[in-house]
């Protein structure tokens, strides 16, 4: 026998409790429109390792129209409260992510940043307990040394895309987003700073705690 990887991901998908009207409709969009959202059991992920570390203050580098946001939203309410930050390029998917977390609740959680990602992280007041990078791929390596600055020790680093759906073993693959993936795993699996593993759920995220 042997996984097929897509069986899998409907599986683990298909583990994750119901999610509200709200939410079942940005997962509709995402699929309607191939807008690369990070799905209910990277989501549910997130949502959980928020809880059990009970993060408050919580920032999101590339954050779409919210929907992993929303999963942070809701750890941080059900901690007691605080900040998630959601930082896009695009002014309209920031638009429609203030629409969308306020109709789940969370306005009063969230603030919204429309710049450059790396830049903003690095404008904003630290420490974070955690910190969520999912933005162009080529970025990541440059994204480490702002983010281990601006997390606290004990907090944790998730970030998306670590597989590439595969392109990562494909060694003709000089890309500088698959660059981008190869080099930032190389430098934050090797640094005595942080304790690291690879998630394959969807497309692998690297779930990292600062020491
Ligand atoms: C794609 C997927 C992502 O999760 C992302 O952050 C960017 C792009 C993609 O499938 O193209
Ligand atoms: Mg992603």
């Amino acid at each position: 026998m042997s996984i097929d990887f897509s069986q899998l991901r409907h599986y683990l998908d298909s583990l994750v409790p119901a999610r509200s009207e709200t939410m079942q409709e940005m997962e509709a969009y995402a699929r309607e429109h191939r807008f690369p959202i990070i799905g209910p059991a990277a989501g549910y992920l997130c949502y959980q390792t928020a809880r059990m570390i009970q993060a408050k203050r919580i920032f999101e580098l590339g954050s779409g129209y919210g929907y992993s946001t929303a999963w942070f939203a809701r750890a941080v309410q059900e901690n007691g409260g605080g900040e998630v930050h959601h930082t896009v390029w695009d002014a309209e998917l920031s638009e429609m992510a203030r629409g969308h977390l306020r109709t789940l609740g969370y306005a009063g959680l969230v603030n919204y940043h429309v710049g450059e990602a790396v830049q903003t992280l690095r404008e904003t007041e630290g420490p974070f307990d955690l910190i969520f990078n999912d933005i162009d791929k080529e970025g990541y390596p440059g994204s480490l040394p702002v983010i281990a600055d601006k997390l606290r020790a004990g907090g944790l680093l998730i970030i998306d895309n670590m597989l590439m759906s595969g392109r990562i073993f494909d060694e003709s693959n000089q890309t500088a987003a698959v660059q981008g993936v190869r080099t930032f795993t190389k430098m934050i699996t090797t640094s005595p700073e942080w304790i690291v593993s690879l998630v394959p759920i969807r497309d692998g995220l690297i779930v990292a705690y600062k020491r």
